[in-house]
């Protein structure tokens, strides 16, 4: 099966966040069921070079500006580059400027991206077509309206990794979109009166993923539904949630190139020489408190002002916490204030680079993750595999695939991690004790970090679950609903991931939820409500 996969950044060649990590894992761990991706992504200035086995395909016209489609191979993937610098050629990042604002024809950029995957999805590429389009985010979403425009009957998947982006214009750019008249609708691209490119996805493609069943159930309510709650239950029986998987590779804590000592889950005491290196690079002062680190984009989704008022607490029970990444400089500045008052103790580090993130997992013994909604989150993934324990808001995939320590999950062997209550500051804090109580106690901190090793959220299992859906789309069958297989999906996906635990686990957690007092315990009830 031939699958051409449309997105923003593919990791490594571009990347500001986890959809980069999904669309450079995906389509390596698909081969294995017998599917060929080919991915089609903007040339930005620098993209084309990094290439290998470069070979010009085509010289075509999107949105009346002149590019050229050229193929070739990177770091083990199929990739198809447009390549137009007068819209992708610019000075700052991929969506902003220097400055941080959005580049002003962003809806001309991502429309000439969706255009070029149409064209080549409906016009083929010497020869090579393919069976299955599968668009990821706004920026790509718009091609199911292009194919539809010409229409090509090959079937569209999109995949939505964060639904507050939605890629929203005003009515003026319609004219500009070269889509017939009737596409500016309701039941297409027309979006309170201006233009929405993840809703034309949405509304045009024949199934809909997200990337964790928990999500895709949120995204349904008005809570989370960011306004697009009602498209999104109108496309209901072609939804699913399929959480995302790691790079086993990239992320391997016994051959990372990155970390000065490898090592895995029975040697972890090999941790010792990243957490000095880390020491070192962030000038954290040296001792034996745990080292807190918060890798994200810093910004109100991510829940970092939530970290200000937890700070004095942590520093006080002898913890230390290194905050790392860029983002909103309104929530970074305030943290900036308050490092001041701890030198040595928080650290706030605005950068990002893979070297220090990978350094991060691999020296701190906690990583915080307090989103306000998290579609599936990777961060707490490389933590488990990295044996640094994740601390997380109870909120989409973070929900699923971490096991809060209580005392059943503990007992059953199969707890990761820590939960609490999103956006609740008093739950944060509560969670981060619980932690600190934890690894004071060496035997309980070892084993939690072993099961965490142990967890296996590799793309094997997901990756099949695309595979199967692009099938389905093929044969003309329903997509499977796991969305709607209930919140047991969610507890069978984190038993799946243990499964020397199944059983044992539901059952001690069933009767510990009888005798539950304890507001940690919630997670508890929460992990087997309808199990
Ligand atoms: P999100 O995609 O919402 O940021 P994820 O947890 O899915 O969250 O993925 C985060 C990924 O992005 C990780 O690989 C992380 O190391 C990386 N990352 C975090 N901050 C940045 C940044 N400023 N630039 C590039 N990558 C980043
Ligand atoms: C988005 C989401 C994140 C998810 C990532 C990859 O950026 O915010 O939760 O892990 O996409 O799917």
């Amino acid at each position: 099966m031939q699958v051409l996969s449309a997105a923003s950044e593919v990791y490594p060649l571009v990347k500001t966040g986890g959809l980069a990590d999904v669309t450079g894992a995906l389509p390596k761990a698909l081969t294995s069921y017998g599917v060929d991706t080919r991915t089609v992504m903007p040339g930005y200035a620098g993209t084309l070079e990094k290439v290998v086995d470069v070979r010009h395909e085509a010289n075509v016209e999107l949105l009346g500006e002149a590019a050229k489609f050229y193929s070739g191979r990177h770091d083990g993937i199929d990739v198809i580059i447009v390549d137009c610098p007068v819209l992708f050629h610019r000075d700052g990042g991929p969506y902003l400027d220097r400055e941080g604002g959005d580049y002003s024809d962003n809806w001309r950029r991502f429309a000439a991206l969706s255009s070029a995957t149409a064209q080549i999805a409906g016009n083929g590429l010497r020869g090579w077509r393919p069976d299955i389009v599968h668009l990821h985010d706004w920026q790509s979403g718009l091609a199911a309206a292009y194919l539809k425009a010409i229409g090509a009957p090959v079937p569209v998947v999109l995949s939505i990794h964060n639904l507050a982006f939605q890629g929203q214009f005003s009515p003026e750019v319609f004219s500009e979109l070269q889509l017939p008249g009737e596409f500016f609708s309701t039941e297409k691209l027309e979006y309170y009166g201006g233009v929405s490119f993840l809703k034309a996805g949405i509304a045009l493609a024949d199934a809909v993923t997200t990337v964790s069943p928990t999500y895709a159930r949120e995204i349904l309510t008005e809570d989370l539904g960011m306004g697009l709650q009602g498209v999104l239950s109108t496309r209901r029986d072609n939804l699913t949630g399929i959480v995302n998987g790691i790079d086993m590779n990239v992320w391997n804590p016994a051959t990372d190139p990155y970390i000065p000592a490898n090592y895995d889950s029975r040697t972890i005491g090999r941790r010792a020489a990243n957490r000095a290196k880390l020491e070192e690079r962030f000038g954290v002062e040296q001792g034996i408190g745990p080292i807190m680190s918060v890798v994200s984009r810093l910004t109100w989704q991510k829940g970092i002002d939530l970290l200000m008022p937890v700070i004095p607490g942590i520093v006080d029970r002898g913890g230390k916490l290194v905050v790392y990444g860029q983002g909103d400089p309104a929530l970074i500045h305030p943290l900036i204030e308050e490092s001041w008052r701890y030198p040595g103790k928080v650290i706030v580090h605005v950068g990002f680079s893979e070297a220090d993130a990978h350094l991060l997992h691999a020296g701190s013994d906690i990583v915080i993750q307090p989103s306000r909604f998290e579609p599936c989150g990777l961060t707490q993934l490389y933590a488990l595999r990295y044996g640094a324990i994740p601390i997380v808001a109870r909120t989409g995939g973070l929900a699923e695939t971490i096991i809060d320590a209580n005392e059943a999950a503990m007992a059953a062997r199969v707890a990761t991690g820590f939960q609490f209550q999103p956006g609740s500051v008093e739950d944060l804090y509560h969670a981060i004790d619980r932690a600190l109580i934890g690894f004071n106690r060496p035997s309980f901190w070892r084993r939690l970090q072993t099961q965490a090793m142990k967890a296996d959220f590799s793309w094997t299992r997901s990756a099949g679950r695309y595979a199967e859906l692009y099938s389905s789309l093929l044969d003309g069958r329903p997509p499977r609903a796991e969305l709607f297989e209930n919140r047991a999906a969610v507890v069978v996906n984190q038993i799946e991931n243990f499964p020397a635990a199944r059983g044992h686990f539901v059952a001690s957690a069933r009767s510990f939820r009888a005798s539950s007092h304890g507001r940690s315990r919630v997670n508890c009830v929460h992990n087997t409500a309808s199990g």
